[in-house]
């Protein structure tokens, strides 16, 4: 593993992949770490007294961008021999200003979570992003933090929209602050706990439905009380005390659900496929794709459902199936949030309609992932209708009749590796190959996606 790695450097090596029409994936397919948790080990590991062990980190673009990050506050995170990260934790006041900025490259759930972290602490960081980073809302995140009393600062042409690069200066002790945010997000949720560990009291963030709840299971797993309670409406409220202490535990990190997605529709959409993906992190809010896809007709079945390092897997069973459109409803996004673009593909090869309510926060992304994969999936021949939050998609495959869509076009990723994996999937099934440009972004969060799918049976290839 190359530390130094940025996304930066990875999107630099930009190159294009094609995805040909293939005859069904067979066999094991073993998914990457779940990315969401390899931040939260990353950042909870270095805010702990003592070492923490974690095993199955996710090593993509995104977790380094983090990594390197925590270095630079001082932490000495290393590799063994065997691939586990050992970190070496400085408790809750011990990270040290940085003497360069906080480059989080493509990473949104690590520049948010960290500026929630620094805004607990007494020193000032500065934090920078990719191109797309630096496009994406910091506000829904800087406001909270600046009401418990962060100093935050933004360039004064930034000052309105609130885009990186933002400063956060420590000095004044942070306050707990009972918070309710408009939207399920846990990136907003945890960088409001994470800046509550080191306040006076108890900080509370109510959301509209439950977000992933992986810093709350993690914190308790170090050590700290965090209570969550169920609210009317299915509002959802947690709760901490601040000033407590982190004592490192070791981790494993699960497989990747929303990893998992890219294989789950492929193997779905393609005749001939079975495959088994074991060891999927089944956190109830992470696996709104799975009942959608269930629900759609798809034959997914679990089994082997464990206990591994605190967290629930199972082991997820595939075939191709012949699928229908359905209305997946509004209270289900949150926990199926990045799923929607692959969601969209498998939506296209289902008869009849599928429709996506409430997804209005895909628009502010990595790209607008409602724009995109609508207009990729359109110059394809497929029937897609847009609102401001849901996409209604209009699948006509039939899988006794295959390669009925044309396909043949070049999509550009825009940096967004969602949007990549998705139309390289897509290129399964259409009659003409899908070309994908600047497939380098993929490496954010799905490491050796093109030849881990190609060992199962998938055909993309380099594009000369
Ligand atoms: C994440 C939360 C989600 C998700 C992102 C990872 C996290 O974002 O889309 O990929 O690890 O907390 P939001 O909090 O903006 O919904």
């Amino acid at each position: 593993m190359r530390h130094d790695q940025t996304s930066a450097d990875l999107l630099s090596s930009a190159y294009a992949l094609r995805s040909i029409s293939c005859s069904g994936l067979n066999g094991d397919v073993l998914i990457p770490g779940d990315k969401s948790i390899s931040h939260r080990a990353l950042i909870l590991g270095s805010l702990a007294i003592g070492t923490t062990r974690v095993s199955g980190l996710l090593k993509s673009a995104d977790v380094m961008s983090t990594l390197n990050a925590m270095r630079q506050l001082g932490v000495d995170i290393a590799e063994d021999k065997t691939g586990d990260i050992i970190i070496k934790g400085v408790g809750l006041n011990g990270l040290v200003t940085p003497n360069a900025p906080l480059n989080l490259g493509n990473a949104g759930t690590g520049v948010r979570l960290l500026m929630g972290v620094i805004a607990g602490q007494r020193i000032t960081a500065t934090f920078t992003g990719d191109k797309s980073l630096s496009a994406r809302p910091m506000r829904r995140v800087t406001d909270p933090l600046a009401e418990m009393g962060a100093q935050v600062s933004y360039l004064p042409e930034h000052d309105a929209s609130g885009l990186l690069p933002i400063t956060i200066a420590g000095g004044t002790p942070i306050l707990p602050v009972d918070y309710h945010s408009k939207i399920a997000s846990a990136q907003v949720k945890s960088a409001i706990l994470l800046a509550g560990l080191n306040a006076r009291g108890t900080t509370t963030v109510t959301e509209p439905h439950i977000s992933r709840d992986h810093t709350e299971a993690m914190l308790r797993h170090f050590g700290l009380t965090v209570t969550q309670t169920v609210l009317d409406g299915g509002r959802h409220k947690v709760s901490l005390n601040g000033e407590g202490t982190l004592h490192a535990a070791d981790i494993v990190v699960p497989r990747d659900p929303s990893s998992a997605a890219f294989a789950m529709v492929a193997a779905l959409i393609t005749e001939g496929s079975h495959i088994t993906l074991p060891g999927i992190s089944m956190n109830p809010q992470r696996i709104g794709l799975i009942q959608t896809l269930n629900e759609m007709g798809g034959e997914l079945t679990l089994s082997n459902r464990r206990v591994e390092g605190g967290e629930d897997v199972a082991d997820i069973e595939i075939s191709s199936s012949n699928l229908h459109g359905i209305d997946v409803p509004e209270e289900r996004a949150a926990s199926m949030i990045d799923e929607y673009p692959i969601l969209s593909i498998a939506a296209a090869c289902a008869a009849g309609k599928t429709t996506m309510a409430g997804v209005s926060e895909l628009r502010i992304k990595e790209t607008d992932r409602i724009a995109v994969m609508a207009e990729g999936l359109r110059r394809c021949g497929v029937d897609v209708h847009e609102t401001e939050d849901s996409m209604t998609v209009t699948g006509h495959y039939d899988q006794r009749k295959p390669n009925v869509i044309s396909g043949g076009i070049a999509v550009a990723s825009q940096h967004d590796h969602r949007i990549a994996m998705s139309f390289l999937i897509f290129g399964m099934v259409t009659k003409s190959p899908i070309i994908v440009e600047d497939v380098g972004t993929i490496s954010t969060s799905f490491p050796g996606f093109a030849a881990l799918m190609n060992r199962a049976g998938a055909r993309i290839e380099r594009e000369s």
